[in-house]
């Protein structure tokens, strides 16, 4: 497909910079093609919604507000709702009509006067939306979680796990965030409903937090383990017997940040260069030594899956750049990558006894796709899956890379790829079927130059298209979401 410069940036503003102006309850989708009757349940999903206040345009897309979009699928129809989460900034700057907070990205307008020592940041919560222990969490990596009503995507306010994530580190740090991050990555072990997850906290020793909630719902006494240096690490990997960091050398510039002279992410550089750090730490505390391995050059955003084998190793499958992504400069998707700089889906096999860590194939190595946002199917954590689904770039195409959506068998290295051309496709989330079959993809997809987002539902095994429902409006690309089951919402409203 012949894509023009002008086109794919036309495309690409649409898909990322959109404001969402309009609030939807419940409103009933045309759907086109036919939707599988096996589909009953909840597609939750999170994003970016707003890029300004006030006149002022934020600066990355990890600024704006977070947008929940809610897409009800059962008896062949789609429902849509779709509501802002009002965090208590959200709600002060809509009272103000301007912004009064600093984002990771952006500072508030006014330069050194209005940023100096402004110390508090927005909890943007736009990055995942996930479902625990009858509980629906909007959630954001540099802050507590936000806990939404599943039907009405109302906020109900902070969740602080019965005040497991109260800040007790220091007078000043519990000044600044009363309430400990909680990352936008948990995974939930699908056989015992655990849910593992992890916050950073700055300070001296730089603190990783350790969570883990029961299938009630109740979290036990956070753990912490004080890391070797600061580093950005945004998800974890979690097996029978490990909890695995990748931690990539990374600075912040903390006095030009901290006296407003530049941005959070304008003060942070890695060094991708250098080799990543690989911390291994027991999943039962006391029961192994944490391990820290020499890992691969680079950075990672997404951990793929993550599983013990026979001999006592584990098998990381990682999404890894080669240089550290510059998405305040959005357009550099659009254009073909530098080589060695677009994610790629990578395994690493991790010894924790020889302390060694070794870049395994995965098959599809030596022209391998741009390969982003993984999913996987839902199992107990530490369980290999054979089949991941992801977005990245067709074959023969390098960019831009959102534009496919991919399913790759990891024992066989089949790559299978629906191409969107021009239009964007948001993480590809799984409806897993009955009876071992491998079920359907849910993806949003943002459709270039028509201003239009639709719902579109492919049959997984194959990535044939099954069914589009256009959104009464156009949605920003976003970041995370999940699929409940009916019958888990029922449950969960019944108790
Ligand atoms: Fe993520």
């Amino acid at each position: 497909m012949d894509l023009s410069a002008t086109d794919m940036l036309r495309g690409l503003t649409e898909a990322t910079s959109t404001t969402v102006t309009e609030e939807f309850t419940d409103v009933t989708l045309a759907v086109q093609g036919e939707l599988p009757a096996a589909i009953d349940g909840v597609y939750f999903r999170n994003g970016p919604g707003r890029f300004e206040r006030g006149g002022h345009r934020y600066r990355h897309p990890f600024d704006g507000d977070g947008h929940v979009t809610r897409l009800d699928l059962g008896g062949g129809a789609v429902r849509y709702t779709n509501r802002f989460v009002r965090t208590k900034e959200f709600v002060e700057e809509e009272r103000a009509g301007r912004m009064r907070y600093r984002s990771f990205g952006t500072n508030l307008p006014g330069g050194l006067p209005a940023n100096l020592l402004r110390l508090t940041f927005k909890n943007a919560a736009n990055t995942s939306v996930r479902w625990h222990a009858g509980r629906l969490l909007a959630l954001w990596e540099g802050g507590p979680p936000h806990r939404l009503d599943p039907v009405t995507l109302a906020t109900l306010g902070t969740e602080d796990f019965d005040g497991r994530l109260d800040n007790a580190f220091s007078l000043i740090g519990r000044w600044l965030a009363p309430l400990l991050p909680f990352s936008a990555h948990p995974h939930i072990d699908g056989e015992t409903g655990e849910l593992y997850n992890f916050g950073l906290v700055s300070g001296s020793p730089n603190q990783i937090m350790l969570y883990r909630v029961g299938p009630d719902g109740r979290m036990d006494e956070p753990g912490q383990h004080a890391l070797p240096r600061f580093s950005f690490v945004h998800d974890l990997g979690v097996t029978r017997h490990w909890l695995c960091f990748l931690l990539p050398r990374a600075d912040f510039d903390i006095p030009r940040a901290t006296l407003g002279l530049t941005t959070a992410v304008g003060s942070l550089s890695i060094a991708t260069e250098r080799p990543m750090q690989v911390l291994m730490l027991p999943r039962e505390p006391g029961t192994a030594t944490p391990r820290l391995l020499t890992g691969p050059p680079g950075f990672v955003f997404h951990v793929a899956q993550a599983f013990d084998d026979a001999a006592g190793r584990v098998v990381l499958d990682v999404v890894r750049y080669g240089s550290y992504p510059a998405l305040d400069a959005l357009e550099a998707l659009f254009h073909d990558p530098p080589e060695g700089a677009a994610p790629r889906l990578e395994r690493l096999l991790l010894d924790p006894m020889r302390q060694r860590c070794e870049r395994l194939s995965l098959g599809t190595d030596a022209d391998s796709p741009a390969f982003e946002l993984p999913v996987g199917a839902p199992a107990a954590l530490g369980a290999p899956r054979r089949i991941l689904y992801g977005v990245g770039a067709p074959p023969g195409r390098r960019a831009p890379y959102f534009s496919a959506i991919q399913r790759l068998d990891t024992e066989t290295g089949a790559l299978t790829t629906r191409d969107f051309g021009l239009d964007l496709a948001g993480e590809p989330m799984l409806v897993p079927g009955a009876g071992g079959e491998e079920g359907w993809l849910l993806s949003l997809v943002c459709r270039a130059g028509q201003g239009r987002t639709d719902l579109v539902v492919l049959r997984a095994a194959d990535l044939s298209i099954q069914a589009t429902a256009p959104l009464p409006h156009a949605v920003p690309l976003g970041f995370h979401g999940c699929w409940v089951p009916r019958a888990e919402l029922s449950l969960a409203r019944r108790a």
